[in-house]
């Protein structure tokens, strides 16, 4: 009988294609079906997010949970960014966890599960030519990975900690996955990666990819069975003119944009060590805009990164105004350790981090209902991937806008053309034309 797996991912898309690859490698020896029940699971894995502080106590609340719920011989394992910068403390503090592995040390999942106790949380741990299983949750959207790790020193950020060094992975492993993901009927191939526009710099040994990133979008798209490309995250540093143009010109490549600002103001920007300016920026998002007219440009905001003044913050919201950012995430900047910005004495009051940030969204909210409404009558492709409650299927169009239609599976993995009825800030409801 197949083993019963619970597996819990938190944090980003690369935290959930870690995930599918866990689940390959372990039916590669043994079959484990997926649980959503705690309670029946011979093996529980918590895939961990550390990009924001969330108490490390609710991880060990967590764990604590799970210990009082499950099967006496069920193990436990901590896997991801949380696993990695934790390590050891995990072992030590919830004696119950048999093995934690770091994101990047994943490939070693089977070693793991079967010894008595496992550490991995080596960052120099080099996977990028490690042939994983296949296992993909999403039969519709393919996630590949094309890099691990991060080069870049932003003062705020963990992950260069949790994922260490950039290495991208060779091209030919890339294509042989969306060969491999098509072929079991996937028409959209979403990749990955840390800051995926500055792909092929370094490969595994210190060699150079035969591809930049623009190259590759090109090579994946002449795949016959590939209908749409999406890619995240990109660096708004690594945005040239190649890459801005082979984003407009080539029709498979999905007019949605993801641009971190992180911070409007160009004092900030410096500090945050992001190597851009609020200028530089902004010609860049326009740049785009002309090139590829119905693009939707999604961002990530931090407020209240230390030494922010009211001016500075004023510098975030006149960016949100002039390039209209169809999406935002937005967070309140918080101190992770090892990180340069936790040193920084200038933190800013969290009662007027909360009030930015309040700010920024409401405002935020309110262009969004312009914006909607002028999509009232209009006409997209939609890719359907999903059911909804209440015998709806949604789906996403070029530019990552959610569309919902009443359906049923019958949608799924179809394109159709759908037109809006009814535009709402984040989801758009239509019929199928
Ligand atoms: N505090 C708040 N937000 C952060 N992010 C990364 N590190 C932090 C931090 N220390 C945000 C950034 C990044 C997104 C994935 O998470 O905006 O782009
Ligand atoms: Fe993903 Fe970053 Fe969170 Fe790690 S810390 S799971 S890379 S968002």
């Amino acid at each position: 009988m197949a083993k019963k797996l619970f597996l819990k991912t938190l944090g980003c898309a690369m935290n959930v294609r870690d995930s599918e690859h866990m689940i390959a490698e372990l039916n590669r020896i043994e079959r484990y079906d997926l649980t959503q029940d705690e309670s029946e699971a011979d093996l529980i894995i918590i895939n961990t997010c550390s990009v924001r502080e969330k108490p490390v106590n609710k991880l060990f609340s967590e764990i604590g949970q799970f210990v009082k719920h499950k099967k006496k011989s069920a193990k436990i394992g901590v896997c991801g960014c949380t696993a990695s910068h934790l390590g050891e403390e995990i072992l030590k503090r919830a004696p119950e966890v048999s093995f934690v592995l770091g994101a990047r040390n994943i490939s070693k999942i089977t070693q793991a599960v079967n010894s008595e106790k496992f550490l991995g949380i080596n960052i120099d741990h080099d996977e990028s030519e490690y042939a994983f299983g296949e296992f993909r949750q999403n039969l519709y959207k393919a996630y590949i990975n094309i890099s691990i790790g991060c080069d870049k020193k932003c003062a705020f950020c963990i992950v260069p900690h949790t994922r260490g060094d950039e290495i991208s992975i060779p091209h030919d492993i890339i294509l042989n996955e969306a060969m491999k993901a098509t072929k079991n009927g996937a028409k959209e191939i979403f990749l990955l990666g840390q800051n995926v526009n500055n792909y092929g710099k370094r490969l595994s040994g210190g060699r150079k990819g035969e591809l930049n990133f623009s190259q590759l979008l090109s090579q994946i798209s002449k795949i016959d069975e590939v209908e749409r490309i999406r890619f995240t995250s990109p660096h708004p540093l690594h945005m040239d003119d190649e890459f801005l143009e082979v984003f407009a010109s080539n029709p498979k490549i999905c007019k949605s944009m993801h641009m971190p600002l992180q911070s409007g103001s160009t004092n900030i920007l410096k500090a945050m060590k992001r190597g851009y300016t609020k200028e530089w920026f902004l010609k860049r998002a326009e740049k785009l805009r002309q090139m590829s007219p119905n693009v939707a440009i999604s961002t990530d905001i931090i407020v209240g990164f230390p030494g922010e003044s009211e001016k500075d913050f004023e510098d975030t919201m006149s960016v949100m105004e002039e390039v209209r950012f169809e999406q935002i995430f937005s967070f309140k900047y918080s101190a992770r350790p090892l990180t340069a910005a936790a040193q920084m004495t200038n933190v800013v009051d969290d009662e007027t981090a909360s009030l930015r940030l309040q700010r920024l969204q409401n405002r935020h909210m309110s262009m969004l209902d312009e914006m909607s409404s002028k999509y009232l009558d209009k006409t997209f492709e939609v890719y359907f991937e999903e059911l909804r409650d209440n015998g709806m299927a949604a789906g996403r169009t070029s530019q990552n806008f959610t569309v919902c239609v009443a359906g049923s599976e019958e949608l799924l993995g179809k394109m159709k053309n759908v037109k809006i009825t009814r535009p709402q800030r984040l989801v758009l409801y239509g019929q199928i034309v």
